[in-house]
């Protein structure tokens, strides 16, 4: 089995131009730029057999690229906070690409979280404790405004995540383009 989940990744200057943006926090676990994400769907547990269905049902999707544009950095996670991201907005070809990716999850016989998509990036994770709540509102209080330059996202990726003590470790099985 395989903890596996679908995203598009970050393209390197974003990632590490989003890094450092969040460099001063001190609390927490920050996310390396290589493992930042866009998650599309999230599949939990997965058999070879249904990866490969996945897979096939990925490799059919025909959509164009989105447009990645940043909004603002949040939390998740009230009164407990649980991670640190940024914030994507919900344009019309990213919310069908991911509308696309479930409808494959479900053609491949698999049940991805039923969660409303809430689009981010995560960037930093915390262990959901209500003493980490008042310094990190102080902090995302000091972040000047999210004005990354978006991106084109013309691929996206099938990835599996094995969880480790010190955090997940991503492995990418697959990409799909999608039409710029
Ligand atoms: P997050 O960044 O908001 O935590 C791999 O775990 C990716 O899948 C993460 O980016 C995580 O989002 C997302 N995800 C969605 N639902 C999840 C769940 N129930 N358990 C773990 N990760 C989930």
């Amino acid at each position: 089995m395989t903890r596996s989940f679908v995203a598009i990744e970050m393209p390197e200057p974003v990632a590490e131009a989003l890094a450092h943006r969040v460099s001063g926090l001190r609390l927490g676990r920050p996310v390396p730029p290589e493992a930042m994400h866009l998650t599309l769907a999230f599949l939990g547990e997965v058999s070879d057999d249904g990866l490969e269905e996945l897979h096939d049902a990925l490799s059919a999707i025909r959509a164009p690229a989105p447009d990645i544009v940043f909004d603002a950095f949040g939390h998740f996670g009230d009164p407990r906070p649980r991670a640190l991201h940024a914030a994507v907005r919900a344009t019309p070809a990213l919310v069908a690409l991911q509308a696309a990716v479930l409808r494959a999850a479900r053609r491949a016989g698999l049940a991805p979280e039923r969660r409303r998509f809430v689009p981010h990036v995560t960037l930093a994770r915390f262990r959901g404790r209500e003493e980490d709540a008042a310094p990190l509102a102080r902090f995302i209080g000091t972040l000047p405004r999210l004005d990354l330059p978006g991106f084109r996202a013309l691929d996206f990726a099938l990835i599996a995540s094995e969880l480790h003590p010190d955090g997940a470790r991503y492995e990418v099985l697959a990409q799909y383009p999608l039409a710029a």
